[in-house]
């Protein structure tokens, strides 16, 4: 075939490649392995065929992203921007994720939601962002974003929601003038959330039209000063303004009694002045607070006692003065009355006003004279005088004049059914089913109390969340709302337990939706609660899945048959028990020792004993780690997160000494992502094995106090990949490149044809290949490493996994792993090693690239742009055709025609011998070891692999 034809096919077929799997499959695996703790279903190579957790997928574009509360940490990366299918993105509660909104955000054409309630961003909020046209949702809210808000937002014209509440944002709120443009603009906007920032200046006038249909205004806890503009009485469809903790001055304007629809009122902790408003218009106003304001002195006005729909008035120090005129007690659905540090005076009658439903009546520092309490009244609901001529009295012992010490509820709703005792981290819901609830703080407002009897303020917010879940069609079985503590800016604060009802955990749609009711404070069926807000805690996805592996309990049935249905019960048992026992640890706190696994590794007879690798104690790790501390951070990357076999945990990488003087590094598996005790002993017993020069040797582990770490040796001098970018500061000159190659490619070929049973190790790259301090090559982590029985096949039930710009083509269409995989990853880290270049950048495929630029020009030394100058290329180096044409076969499209890894270490070896240098001879026999294991010792966790062949 003509070499014409062989290029055309060759571009034809990356084209066919990019539209199947679309840029988006490349974007989505850079992003899985940027963000630490992606859903543990993220493997294999199409996020869309694949039905990866939180993704939607139209046509093998991606269009929706919802991880809300995974755990996420990291950034929002530049190449979020290239998923331009993208409608829906999703990250709220994830609070590691950082940084800031990379203003190439505005590639995201099609987004019309963009949510990031709850997370660390910080920075500015990048003015592109009013390109995003069809957006419709922007929430911010519960960040740190700082800076202005961009007017540019204002040209948003599909927005219905805009929230920035509780940032660190500043400046004035921008409205339109002839060039710029402003939030007045949004006509379709329902929500303004810019409460708890630091905006300044006055309320514009602009801000408010007769066209817009919004139905809240918030724009409380800021350090807005003028007035009250009276253009916000035009905006009929309103039903919460809230504009509390400012410096507002001037009168409430009087059209504010236009907004028929208002039920949430708060102008409270202002300078306000003029008469207390008239807001007789206000038919469904059930939420009114004054207080702290400058209004004239005057008696409480009788424009209040129509509000026939009012639950609670606040009118804290407003200035009233005379007596409390019987008709308060008249509003028909008054339940929660305070109106401390006035100067009410007169006596206090609710007696006459046997209809009251009035639970809570707080007028301390008033100056009240005489109340007359009723024994019917006191089962009714507390009254609070203290502070009033009527308390100081000697004998003032009347429950009245004491302030009543909140406590929580006795008396909870009446048990349904009989709690269950639950299993791992599940929580038996009200309905008595066992399930991982979704859970988080509820800040909120005072609620009022409706006439219930036996109901709290928790059990009304839980029935009231229902009713919003109900509404919106979501699968809630229950919520639990814990009694409320107080917390800042006279919210108080309850936890909030969502417990799904379908299944035992909810996916990661459905959080993002029950984060979305919650952010929205729009209780559409409710009438009795305060303004609220919610932030979420990250949701232990990963804990619904069974604690074994999909495939293991796929080929279940025939492990069974095969070794034993006992000893597979066996192991499901020790996770039962192990992740009982861990519960009950957490559940007390008291720090007992748990030898548990660490004896089963040592006396059980299901498990195999160990060769090399010590035991060590949390302590001893603790104390050579200088107690995990933050100098000892070396990351998460290197030997980091990859997930291990059938044991796989987001881990911290640390740095520490041994009391020997031997450096080590620690991988620690992030806390609450601990798993199961098989798996982690399979993986230990599988790499104690294993002794090489060439690869990184398992010095321990640890297994104790719900922590599971592995203790490698240290490489002083980082990995490959970090020396090539020049990251680690480690020059590689030609020579030492070559024998870098060398030591690998042995190392590789050690663990394929050595040891046994032999291991693929799934993930061969430039960052798993350390340096020692003289520059020896390790192969580290063998994250993914499966073992292998003796026939040249694995039939890889599980998907694709790997690295982008490493994973073989062969295996990725027909998931046959072979060790020619790992022959093709080390074919792609040879390239490396002469181009410099990274294995995929900017779309491109650094193996095809540099196949077609062979193509076209045999002699590589003519493709200049193509190598990397810190070879040194003023003369060609030695034996770089032969390393190009060994790494050009290594990356043949069929695993047939590659080599194996012995051939690539004798072909390296040759070439090192023609290029005058003598590579160690150094025989495998000397350099390596492998304790042998019979079959039976090998956990039947290990085996299925040929199991399933059999
Ligand atoms: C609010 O504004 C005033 C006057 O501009 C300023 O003195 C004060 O420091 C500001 N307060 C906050 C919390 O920013
Ligand atoms: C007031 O609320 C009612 C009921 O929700 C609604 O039908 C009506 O359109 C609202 N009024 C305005 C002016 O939006
Ligand atoms: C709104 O209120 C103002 C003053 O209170 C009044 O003059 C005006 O007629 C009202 N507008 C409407 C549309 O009801
Ligand atoms: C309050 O306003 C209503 C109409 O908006 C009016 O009828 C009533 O007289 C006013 N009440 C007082 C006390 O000003
Ligand atoms: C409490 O309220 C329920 C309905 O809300 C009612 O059936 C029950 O009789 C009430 N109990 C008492 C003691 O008032």
């Amino acid at each position: 075939m003509c070499p014409k034809v062989l290029t055309f096919l060759l571009v034809a077929s990356i084209q066919i490649y990019t539209e199947t799997y679309g840029d988006d499959f490349t974007v989505m695996s850079i992003l899985k392995d940027y963000w630490e703790n992606t859903p543990r279903n993220w493997v294999g190579a199409d996020p869309c065929g694949g039905k990866w957790e939180g993704i939607s997928c139209n046509n093998s574009r991606v269009i929706s992203m919802a991880l809300a509360g995974v755990g996420l940490i990291g950034q929002l990366s530049g190449d979020i921007p290239s998923l331009s299918e993208l409608e829906d993105l999703d990250l709220s509660y994830n609070t590691g994720l950082k940084g800031s909104l990379p203003p190439s955000i505005v590639n995201l054409k099609k987004l019309r939601r963009l949510k990031l309630v709850g997370c660390g961003f910080t920075g500015p909020i990048p003015e592109s962002i009013g390109s995003l046209e069809l957006l419709e949702s922007l929430d911010l809210g519960l960040n740190r974003f700082t800076g202005k808000i961009p007017p540019s937002i204002g040209n948003l014209s599909k927005l219905v929601v805009l929230d920035l509440f509780n940032n660190l944002l500043e400046g004035s709120i921008p409205v339109s003038s002839g060039t710029t443009s402003g939030l007045d603009m949004l006509v379709k906007a329902q929500h303004f959330h810019l409460g708890r920032n630091r905006f300044s200046g006055t309320i514009p006038n602009e801000l408010f039209r007769s066209d817009m249909i919004l139905i809240h205004v918030l724009l409380h806890d800021n350090n807005l000063t003028g007035s009250i503009p009276s253009t916000l009485g035009l905006v009929k469809s309103l039903e919460a303004v809230r504009f509390e903790g400012n410096s507002l001055t001037g009168p409430v304007p009087s059209n504010l009694n236009n907004l028929t629809n208002v039920t949430t009122l708060i102008l409270s902790n202002n300078k306000l002045t003029g008469p207390v408003p008239n807001l007789t218009g206000m038919a469904y106003l059930n939420y009114l607070d004054l207080s702290n304001n400058s209004f004239d002195a005057s008696e409480l006005p009788s424009s209040l006692f129509n509000l026939q729909a009012l639950t609670t008035l606040v009118m804290e120090n407003t200035g009233l003065e005379g007596l409390i005129p019987p008709a308060l007690f008249d509003i028909p659905s008054l339940q929660t009355l305070i109106l401390r540090n006035n100067k009410l005076s007169g006596e206090l009658d609710i007696a006459s006003s046997s209809s009251s439903k009035l639970k809570v009546i707080d007028m301390q520092n008033n100056s009240i004279s005489f109340y007359s309490e009723t024994p019917e009244r006191r089962n009714k609901g507390i009254v609070i005088l203290v502070g009033n001529p009527v308390c100081e009295h000697a004998k003032a012992t009347e429950n009245y004049c004491t302030v009543p010490q909140a406590n929580s509820s006795d008396t909870g709703p009446p048990e349904k059914c009989v709690p269950l005792h639950c299993i791992s981290d599940q929580i038996s819901s009200p309905n008595c089913k066992c399930s991982y609830p979704f859970r988080g703080v509820l800040f909120f407002k005072p609620p009022c109390l409706e006439s219930r009897n036996s109901t709290s303020y928790e059990h009304l917010e839980e029935e009231s969340l229902m009713r919003s879940f109900k509404l919106h069609e979501l699968p809630v079985d229950s919520v639990v709302v814990s009694f409320p503590k107080e917390g800042l800016f006279g919210y108080l604060e309850s936890n909030l337990s969502v417990f799904p009802s379908d299944r035992n955990h909810f996916n990661t749609i459905t959080i993002s939706e029950i984060g979305f009711v919650l952010t929205l404070q729009t209780y559409e069926s409710s009438d009795t609660l305060g303004p609220t807000y919610f932030k979420g805690d990250p949701y232990p996805y990963s804990a619904g899945e069974p604690t074994v592996p999909d495939k293991l309990s796929r080929t279940g049935s025939l492990i069974g048959a095969v070794a034993g249905g006992a000893s597979f019960l066996l192991l499901l048992l020790l996770a039962g028990v192990y992740a009982y026992r861990q519960k009950k640890r957490r559940e007390r706190p008291s720090e007992q020792e748990n030898h548990f696994a660490y004896l089963d590794l040592k006396n059980s007879d299901s498990f195999p004993r160990l060769k090399g690798a010590s035991c060590f104690s949390f302590d001893e790790i603790a104390k050579c780690t200088n107690n995990f501390s933050e100098a000892n951070h070396i990351g998460t990357g290197g030997y980091g997160m990859a997930s291990l076999s059938l044991f796989s945990c987001p881990a911290l990488v640390y740095r520490g000494m041994l009391p020997t003087g031997q450096l080590i590094a620690i991988k620690r598996c992030r806390q609450g992502s601990v798993q199961g005790g098989p798996e982690f002993n399979a993986e230990i017993e599988v790499l104690s094995r294993v002794h090489h020069k060439n690869v990184v040797n398992l010095v321990g582990f640890c297994f104790e106090r719900g922590e599971q770490i592995l203790i490698y040796e240290f490489a002083r001098n980082g990995n490959l990949r970090d020396s090539l970018s020049g990251l680690s500061g480690v020059w590689l000159d030609w020579m030492r490149r070559l024998e870098v190659a060398l030591g690998a490619a042995r190392g590789l070929a050690y663990l394929h044809e050595l040891v046994k049973p032999r291991i693929i190790h799934r993930d061969v790259k430039s960052a798993n290949i350390l340096l020692d301090e003289c520059l020896n090559a390790k192969v580290a982590d063998f994250g993914l490493s499966r073992p292998m029985d003796n026939s040249e096949l694995i039939l890889a039930t599980t998907q694709v996994k790997g690295t982008a710009g490493y994973i073989d083509p062969e295996y990725q269409k027909s998931l046959i792993l072979t060790e020619k995989s790992d022959v093709y990853g080390f074919g792609v880290v040879l390239l490396e090693l002469v181009t410099g270049r990274k294995p995929f950048e900017r779309g491109r495929f650094l193996a095809a690239e540099v196949r077609s630029s062979m193509d076209r020009e045999k002699d590589v030394f003519n493709h200049h742009e193509l190598l990397d100058p810190n070879i040194g290329l003023d003369t060609k180096p030695k034996g770089l055709d032969k390393i190009v044409d060994l790494a050009m076969k290594c990356v043949q499209e069929n695993g047939s025609d590659r080599p194996t890894m012995g051939g690539v270490v004798k072909e390296i070896e040759n070439i090192l011998h023609l290029a005058g240098l003598n590579p160690d001879a150094e025989s495998e026999a000397t350099s390596a070891r492998f304790d042998e294991a019979s079959q039976d010792d090998i956990p039947p966790s290990l085996r299925e692999e040929e199991i399933s062949l059999s």
